[in-house]
């Protein structure tokens, strides 16, 4: 794919992790982009407990590695304009977040507990809220002197009787976003059917004349699906969520395959031992119990469609350490 400007930082090879809540730890985000994605944002984190509660808490998602990964990117969800304000001051402060280079903003997030605050996806009911969110967040950058891109991510409408993407996501680009994704899904399909491409394309249209980047998501898993999402869409980049839980090789397969090159799946062996890579990297960050009890969730999706797949989840899903796991996928 061609690369594209987002503010004025380059991205080549325009196809990058979905965030996800739960899968989209620091160690997966590396693996990803050293497997091809062009960068991974953190999963969504409240810029209204960041507000009053400090990082705190929050800092566990939204941990960054500038030194392992090229465009460190945290994506954060609220529904008050002042609270993105005060949440970009206060990671604008923290050395921690030295690096960092983007702040993509929710506004697809489906989950009940998230809209009923005003949201995610609640946003879209609202864009002149939206719009000042977008504001809010560029000029706490430019105040803190950290020029840095605005991105949004959302869908392609509140509901079926709600489809005003288009105006929407032009209200955001007039606003100073500085590209915008969009999953083609309304909120109550959460993750059913198929992602309408044709919604996204009219996004895209409204879009254009202001000049900046779309990037279509939704069932993207290889280069036939990529390829047709990029042509029916006419987004500039992708973004791939489900199809890269366990399985972070999903971006070297479907760059090979828009290149028309053959590409040939991970081994077995490869698979479990990037599992425990994922698994040990993560217990640098929080003690391994934590570790490995989190982790329970996403350890299936890497053994998937392998030899004993059924006995080997529901063992791995009682493990509780490292050397249980190691066990567990036969390398001791
Ligand atoms: C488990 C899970 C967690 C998710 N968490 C987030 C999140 O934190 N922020 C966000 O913008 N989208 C989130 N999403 C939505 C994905 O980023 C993506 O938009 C969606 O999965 C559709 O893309 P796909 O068809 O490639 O999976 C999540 C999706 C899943 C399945």
């Amino acid at each position: 794919m061609n690369s594209v400007l987002i503010g004025d930082i380059k991205i080549e090879n325009p196809i990058c992790l979905a965030p996800m809540a739960g899968f989209s730890a620091l160690p997966f985000r590396v693996i990803c982009e050293e497997m091809g994605a062009a960068y991974c944002p953190t999963e969504l984190v409240s810029a209204r407990s960041i507000r009053y509660n400090g990082i705190g808490k929050s800092y566990r998602y939204m941990r960054i590695d500038p030194e392992k990964e090229k465009i460190p990117v945290i994506q954060l969800f609220g529904s008050e304009p002042e609270d993105f304000e005060a949440a970009v001051q206060k990671i604008l402060s923290d050395p921690r977040f030295e690096g960092l280079k983007m702040i993509d903003i929710n506004m697809g997030c489906p989950v009940p507990k998230v809209v009923k605050t005003g949201s995610g996806c609640a946003l879209m009911k609202d864009p002149v809220k939206a719009s000042k969110i977008v504001e809010a967040t560029v000029r706490a950058l430019e105040t803190a002197g950290a020029k840095m891109p605005v991105t949004c991510k959302t869908r392609t409408g509140f509901d079926d009787r709600d489809m005003g993407g288009p105006d929407f996501v032009r209200a955001l680009a007039e606003s100073g976003a500085s590209m915008i994704c969009i999953h083609g899904r309304t909120r109550p399909q959460m993750y059913a059917g198929y992602a309408d491409y044709d919604a996204v394309a009219k996004m895209t249209e409204a879009i254009r004349p202001c000049g900046i980047p779309v990037f279509a998501n939704g069932d993207i898993k290889d280069g036939k699906s990529a390829l047709k999402a990029i042509e029916r869409t006419g987004a500039d980049g992708l973004m791939v969520g489900r199809a890269a839980r366990g399985n972070p090789w999903v971006f070297a397969k479907i760059k090979a395959e828009l290149e028309g090159l053959e590409y040939e799946e991970p081994a077995e062996t490869e698979r479990k031992q990037i599992l425990l890579r994922e698994l040990t990297e993560r217990c640098i960050y929080c003690d391994e119990d934590a570790a490995v009890r989190e982790f329970r969730s996403v350890m299936p999706f890497y053994i998937k469609g392998g030899q004993g797949a059924a006995g080997l989840k529901r063992a791995l899903c009682s493990a509780s350490t490292v050397a249980e796991v190691k066990e567990i996928l036969g390398f001791d």
